[in-house]
């Protein structure tokens, strides 16, 4: 009789778990090919684990209770490797996949349907207090190990290159790669410039020419 109401109860606690959480279940099934069903999702999904958490946490976070929203941060993080401020506030539909190393600072704001890889931060440049985190806006992915620091906003519909280091806003509809990150693609258009590696100045090389003025210059003045 015992197990049948376990049987029951666990029954109970999955098909309540997956109503509450059908937009990150539904966002997982569609951004990731490799889940198969709700129910390996519910069981096998470390990202869908720490979201459940954080909503729990950040329940208690917003009513001013001490220490347990923290506390419940750190065992979701000691267990999924994903460690999401209890104060971030987070829309619906987020995805993590694979999630280890995946840090969201305490005044992150993060939109709908947002994908967030491994490694991903939301961090604060360390410069900074108050709202010291970045705002990420509805539809963003933010590639494997990207940083995104400060309280900087990225746009809707934006994608952020895996280990990107994102130091100013991002517009909308818009690709960043690289350390600073830049744009390379705005709206469906390619920006060439900036991804131009051959026509680069080389700081050597400007070096070089501004010694060899001088140089012309002193032996004109010898002659002389
Ligand atoms: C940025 C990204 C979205 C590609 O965007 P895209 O607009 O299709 O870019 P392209 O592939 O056309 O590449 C455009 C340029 O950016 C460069 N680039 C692409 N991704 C880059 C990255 N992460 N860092 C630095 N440069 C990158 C390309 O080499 C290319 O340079 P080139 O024009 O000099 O040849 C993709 O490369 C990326 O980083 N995705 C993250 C996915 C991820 O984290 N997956 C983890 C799965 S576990």
């Amino acid at each position: 009789m015992t197990i049948f109401f376990i049987f029951l109860l666990i029954i109970v606690i999955v098909v309540l778990t997956s109503m509450v959480f059908s937009d990150e279940i539904k966002a997982t099934l569609e951004r990731d090919p490799a889940a198969k069903s709700k129910f390996e999702i519910l069981l096998l999904y470390p990202g869908l684990h720490a979201v459940i958490a954080h909503r729990i946490a950040h329940f208690f976070w917003k009513r001013n209770i001490p220490i347990l929203p923290r506390w419940l941060s750190q065992v979701t993080r000691f267990f999924t490797g994903i460690e999401i401020h209890p104060g971030a506030r987070i829309g619906k539909g987020l995805f993590i996949d694979h999630g280890m190393g995946v840090v969201v600072g305490e005044t992150s704001i993060i939109g709908d349907n947002v994908t967030l890889f491994q490694g991903a931060t939301l961090g604060g440049t360390g410069k900074e207090t108050g709202k010291r985190h970045p705002t990420i806006g509805n539809q963003v992915v933010v590639g494997a190990g990207a940083k995104i620091l400060g309280n900087i906003t990225v746009g809707d519909h934006a994608y952020i290159g895996a280990n990107a280091v994102v130091l100013r806003d991002v517009p909308a509809n818009s690709t960043v790669v690289g350390v600073p990150g830049h744009i390379t693609k705005q709206d469906g258009k390619k920006i060439d410039s900036l991804m131009d590696h051959v026509h680069v100045s080389d700081p050597m090389m400007q070096n070089m020419k501004e010694l060899l003025i001088r140089i012309k210059h002193l032996e004109d003045k010898i002659q002389k």
